[in-house]
């Protein structure tokens, strides 16, 4: 109800700040009688994907909460799934601001923040101080100083530490704002990685008794070819699901608008269809061999049921989310 009013004071602030300023509000609150201000009532709606019981379809996408920091806040919500991260091995502090813009008459936002986290120990610590019961996915990546031949090795650190605390695992390998991070998505390059994958948790699972499943997130700049070769090789590797999309390079959609020249990923309403589109051909390839999340332009409880009808088992929002607030949780949940 209150969104509105909220959205429009943040509105006023240079987008990053505006985040700080919420995160911020939603760490006071949590925990406390204030709670109430982001807790809402949200339907039972369980679904099972990779294995795991999702209270409801909807998860947060990764980016919004990298170090894990409000867990808690979002599952208030109504969430049934938290992706928190990227998060990397080291800490690092991303590209040099301003590296998010607001396109606001297309409810589209351009990022470049280029995965600036506090590094996985600070994430772990951060979970271990969180009381959701839902679904946790951690998206892993790597760190921008890492040479791309050995990015293999950051999915792995962190692999290592995370495992125990999630309930699934996304690889990150989609991101536009780390140099290189795009070509482990094709040939040899996703075989390789896919196998170190898949023998660590295959260690892990014996070691912790437990298995985590593992979904690989991919772009929607792929084209038809590239497309089916990463779903044979997911298929081919035993990779437990796919999130699809990441944010798009194409500026197509936003031309001539405010900040759409700036460099980054373009997410929100302006991806949605080619996001749609990518799941459709994705499930097309996949035949259901395994599940896909589907991810990018969600604002509605229509746009939601598009991606569903297009083969994605499980959505995920974050613009809509910043343009439409806990409001758009509810309804898609409630509706969906
Ligand atoms: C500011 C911002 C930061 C993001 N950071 C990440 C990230 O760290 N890791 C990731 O996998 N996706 C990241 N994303 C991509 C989102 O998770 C999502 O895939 C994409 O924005 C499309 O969904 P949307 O249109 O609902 O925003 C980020 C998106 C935005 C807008």
């Amino acid at each position: 109800m209150y969104y509105p009013f909220v959205r429009k004071a943040l509105f006023q602030l240079d987008p990053e700040r505006a985040h700080e300023m919420t995160f911020s509000q939603l760490r006071r609150v949590t925990g406390t009688p204030l709670e109430f201000l982001v807790r809402q009532k949200v339907p039972a709606k369980p679904v099972t994907c990779m294995g795991l019981n999702f209270k409801n379809p909807l998860g947060l996408a990764a980016g919004l909460d990298k170090n894990g920091e409000c867990i808690d806040a979002f599952a208030a919500m109504g969430f049934g799934s938290i992706e928190i991260g990227t998060v990397t091995p080291r800490p690092q502090p991303g590209n040099d601001k301003p590296r998010i813009f607001r396109l606001v008459a297309a409810e589209g936002l351009i990022n470049r923040m280029g995965f600036n986290n506090l590094g996985v120990d600070n994430l772990v610590e951060n979970v271990k101080k969180a009381h959701f019961d839902g679904v946790l996915g951690i998206n892993i990546g790597k760190n921008k100083d890492t040479p791309v031949e050995q990015g293999k090795d950051d999915y792995l650190i962190c692999m290592d530490k995370v495992y125990a605390y999630a309930g699934y695992i996304a690889i990150n390998i989609s991101s536009p704002n780390t140099p290189g991070l795009r070509t482990l998505q094709y040939g040899d390059a996703l075989d390789d990685l896919l196998v170190a994958i898949k023998n660590k948790q295959q260690a892990l699972a014996e070691k912790h008794h437990k298995y985590v499943p593992v979904a690989v997130k991919i772009a929607p700049d792929l084209s038809e070819e590239e497309l089916i070769q990463v779903a044979d090789s997911l298929v081919r590797h035993n990779i437990d699901g796919v999130i699809a999309t990441n944010t798009t390079l194409d500026r197509s959609l936003v031309e001539g608008m405010n900040y759409a020249s700036e460099a980054g990923g373009l997410s929100g309403r302006p991806l949605q269809l080619k996001s749609t589109e990518i799941i459709r051909r994705l499930s097309g390839e996949l035949a259901g061999r395994l599940p896909i999340i589907g991810v990018g332009g969600i604002d509605s409880v229509m746009a939601a049921r598009e991606k569903m009808a297009a083969g994605a088992s499980l959505v995920q929002i974050y613009s809509g989310f910043i343009y439409k607030g806990p409001p758009l949780v509810k309804e898609i949940v409630t509706h969906l």
